[in-house]
């Protein structure tokens, strides 16, 4: 297997050691073994037209970034899987959230958050911008001894095979036009991005003590955001700015995300991360 070429109808039989580790919207996710190799298959739900979810997978084929989950192939068996690169430090929301909690700095935010912010600044560059539309700490994983972030679970797809029956994990981070059923744009990204450096400085989840998803969208749309004092540790006051701009409710006055990476770009550079060791 040529680890930049995708693989269409992948035979099931060869995929291989299938242990269940995570469940999200569109189904559940294995660790497996295919081509020697340790990867991670997503079985979508078997909901609406598996075939639309299937095109959709393959339009995607030709995105190509070093924080990106690689896209392996597809497969069919009793629905349709989706084969990924295995990232083994999992997800960033169960690094923030999940015990045993292990410590880290702003020196790691900055490190991660460039990881993913640049990502998404790739898909944004093209002539005709991809749109993540599903950025969360749940999509962001972690490999290389957490050193590297890559972003997972973007595009239509996500449209195509939710049952929205997950939103109250995905609400925080949802643009107040996104919940006005506008479609997702940069800027509705620009929004998710903000939100998720909040949860990374402060460590804690963003609206935890609303239950309702609706209440969530509601305060959001009214302009009432998440509180800054919440976070204790130093942070660079541009980037402070940036964070309440992004999560401005109008979104033509939101930065776009170049101006993220440009002050992130900026500090790791000044405090010269690319000498330090950011494993952990
Ligand atoms: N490529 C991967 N490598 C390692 N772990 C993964 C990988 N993809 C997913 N996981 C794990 O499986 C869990 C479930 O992933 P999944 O994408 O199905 O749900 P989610 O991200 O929580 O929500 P959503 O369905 O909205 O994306 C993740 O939270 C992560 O812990
Ligand atoms: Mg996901």
């Amino acid at each position: 297997m040529d680890a930049n070429n995708y693989e269409c109808s992948i035979d099931f039989n060869k995929i291989t050691d299938l242990v269940k580790i995570g469940t999200g919207t569109y189904g559940v996710v294995f660790k497996a073994v295919y081509d020697n190799r340790t990867i991670a298959i997503k079985k979508f739900n078997a909901y609406g037209e598996m075939k639309n979810v299937e095109r959709e997978l393959r339009n995607l084929k030709d995105v190509k970034h070093a924080n990106i989950l690689l896209m392996i192939g597809d497969s069919w068996s009793d629905s349709l899987y989706s084969l990924v690169e295995f990232a083994d430090g999992g997800s960033l929301d169960c690094f923030l959230h999940n015990p045993p909690l292990t410590e880290y700095t702003l020196n790691h935010i900055v490190n991660w958050t460039l990881h993913a912010f640049e990502a998404v600044a790739y898909l944004h560059s093209s002539s005709d911008p991809l749109v993540h539309g599903d950025l969360k700490p749940s999509n962001m994983l972690l490999t290389d001894h957490r050193r590297v972030l890559k972003i997972s679970d973007f595009g239509s797809v996500r449209t195509e095979a939710t049952t929205n029956t997950n939103i109250r994990t995905t609400a925080p981070y949802m643009a107040p036009e996104i919940a006005g059923d506008q479609l997702p744009s940069p800027a509705s990204d620009v929004f998710s991005c903000s939100v998720i450096l909040w949860e990374m400085l402060s460590r804690k989840r963003p609206y935890d003590d609303i239950k309702s998803s609706w209440e969530i969208l509601s305060l959001v749309e009214k302009g009432k955001h998440l509180d800054l004092k919440e976070i204790t540790m130093e942070y660079p006051e541009e980037l402070e700015l940036l964070i309440t701009e992004g999560w401005n409710v109008n979104p033509s006055s939101r930065p776009n995300i170049i101006s993220f990476v440009t002050v992130l770009r900026s500090y790791f550079n000044e405090q010269k991360l690319f000498d330090a060791d950011l494993s952990i």
